[in-house]
């Protein structure tokens, strides 16, 4: 190969940025990565010797940060020197659904695309090869080929040159390193041999050779797209199933199983939940509904638009059930919220249902302690849009007047003192070792326990005494314990 690589850039130091370019760093130790964002405040928390305060949680990552940064890895503001120095860039800037103009609503935000293509164009020398890793609408490729080869014409063109490849994420957040270091796949879809294989050979450190896949630029585009919309629609399927259990006697762990034996459906991903979270499958999935109707495909576009209307409609469902369970009303009754990221093991919360079933519970007067061990009540305000309150469970006349209810954060769980409710949101290990007995003793009689996440310990939550509703068990249906 004619073109040898040793300085990696990547634009975007984020939740695919910052362990994608840490476990390529810690796998080739030969190759130099800089990682640069605008966001100063991120950088700087990248860059922070205390290990705890990097900005984004992920079961392994401080370790890999000791053993890179600064040796091989480096986090930096300074776009400029990066782009000038990288045989590479990979582009990892984030996506969002458009929410003003042309396709407002659907189409992906391509702006902090587009600004990253230009300043390739502008700061790049010699011949780079950029990577789009971010999750791009189908067709993206020739946007930032035309960006690259037309910017700056007032430099000499001579002097660079460029060969635009996708290769898509897949990672997942909360299992983020070992999905990078032994993932099911790499991706590489592109035009130019030369510059696939250069990627290709780089990956080849560390994963082996037949799960490096390569293809067409706008298959590779497409493929991630697909992927997501495929993992979105199982979860939105057995969620949809879960309803049909409650109703009917059924158990969605039992059908879960049963389903999950054959192997043309596969035991993965059919965990019933509050709802699929997190920043990709909405956005992702409106973005293939963008383009089936850009398309004239209206059928396709409306199959697909069908998996995020029912997503919603099922985290609408458990706040409502909380409401009927507690006598049709939740004024200023004290709930205990366990779990507000959008799955385990990760401080995120974009998109987590825990934001509308909470708004949902508030405006309808309840007063939530809400606990997570990653996410951080700032996190969780910017979330709500509402103040977190002071005081907690002041029973008054004039506040039991009060339409909508108040929030409070808390760290530890020691919470349960006069709460009428736990609603289980999100499935960190801690609340599966939960002491019922004694939160019970503490708790407001009647009191429930709402599990969405099929975690809690049915027995010891029942020997406490306290009522339980499981996501998806119709089964509980008429063995309601008695207080
Ligand atoms: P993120 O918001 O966490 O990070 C993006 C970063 O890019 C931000 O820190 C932002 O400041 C920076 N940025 C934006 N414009 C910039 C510019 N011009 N120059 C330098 N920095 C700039 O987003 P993310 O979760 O890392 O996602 C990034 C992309 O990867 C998205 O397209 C997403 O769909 C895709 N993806 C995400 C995941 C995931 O689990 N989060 C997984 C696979 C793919
Ligand atoms: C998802 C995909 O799994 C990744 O392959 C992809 O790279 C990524 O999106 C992306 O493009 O951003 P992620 O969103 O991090 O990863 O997490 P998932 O494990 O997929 O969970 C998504 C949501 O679905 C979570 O809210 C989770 O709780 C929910 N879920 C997942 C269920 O409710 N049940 C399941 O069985 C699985």
């Amino acid at each position: 190969m004619s073109f040898s690589i040793k300085n990696i850039c990547c634009i975007g130091a984020g939740f695919v940025g910052g362990p994608t370019m840490a476990v390529m760093a810690d796998k080739c130790s030969d190759l130099s990565f800089h990682i640069v964002d605008i966001n100063e405040e991120r950088i700087a928390a990248w860059n922070n010797a205390d290990l705890s305060k990097l900005p984004i949680f992920e079961p392994g990552l401080e370790e890999i940060i000791a053993r890179t940064r600064n040796k091989n890895l480096f986090f930096t503001t300074k776009v400029k020197d990066c782009i000038e120095s990288a045989d590479i860039i990979f582009i990892s800037v984030n996506t969002p659904t458009k929410l003003k103009g042309l396709g407002a609503g659907k189409a992906s935000d391509l702006k902090w695309v587009e600004a990253s293509a230009r300043e390739v164009a502008r700061f790049s020398k010699g011949h780079t090869i950029v990577v789009e890793k971010s999750t791009l609408p189908v067709r993206t490729a020739e946007v930032i080929q035309s960006i690259l080869n037309n910017v700056d014409s007032n430099s000499m063109r001579t002097d660079k040159s460029f060969s635009v490849l996708s290769n898509p994420e897949f990672l997942s957040e909360g299992t983020a390193i070992k999905d990078l270091e032994s993932p099911d796949r790499v991706l590489i879809g592109g035009e130019d041999e030369n510059a696939m294989g250069l990627l290709g050979q780089m990956y080849k450190t560390w994963v082996p050779e037949d799960k490096i896949l390569f293809t067409n630029i706008w298959s590779s585009e497409l493929a991630k797209l697909t992927s997501n919309a495929f993992l979105a629609q199982r979860v939105s399927s057995i969620n949809s199933i879960s309803a049909i259990c409650e109703v009917t006697g059924a158990d969605i762990r039992e059908v879960s199983r049963a389903i999950g034996k054959d192997k043309r459906i596969g035991s993965k991903f059919l965990d019933s939940g509050p709802g699929f979270g997190g920043s990709c499958f909405k956005k992702d999935i409106l973005n293939l509904v963008y383009l089936a109707e850009y398309y004239g495909l209206s059928e396709v576009a409306n199959f697909w638009e069908e998996v995020v209307k029912i997503n919603k409609w099922h985290q609408t469902r458990i706040a409502s059930i909380v409401v009927k369970k507690l006598f049709g009303t939740i004024t200023q009754k004290k709930i205990i919220i366990l779990g507000f990221a959008f799955k385990a093991n990760t401080n995120d919360t974009r998109e987590s249902a825990a934001i509308k079933i909470c708004k949902d519970l508030i405006l309808e007067g309840a007063e939530l302690v809400i606990h997570d061990p990653k996410v951080s009540p700032s996190q969780i305000e910017n979330d709500l849009q509402i103040k977190p309150s002071a005081e907690i469970y002041e029973e008054n006349e004039s506040s039991l007047n009060n339409q909508i209810g108040k929030w409070q954060f808390s760290n530890d769980l020691n919470i349960f003192n006069n709460a009428h409710a736990v609603v289980v949101l999100t499935e960190w290990q801690e609340y599966r070792n939960i002491e019922w007995d004694y939160a019970a003793k503490q708790m407001a009689r009647p009191a429930w326990v709402f599990d969405s996440r099929s975690i809690v310990n049915v027995d010891l939550v029942k020997k406490a005494g306290l009522n339980l509703w499981c996501l998806g068990d119709g089964s509980q249906k008429n063995k309601k314990i008695k207080i």
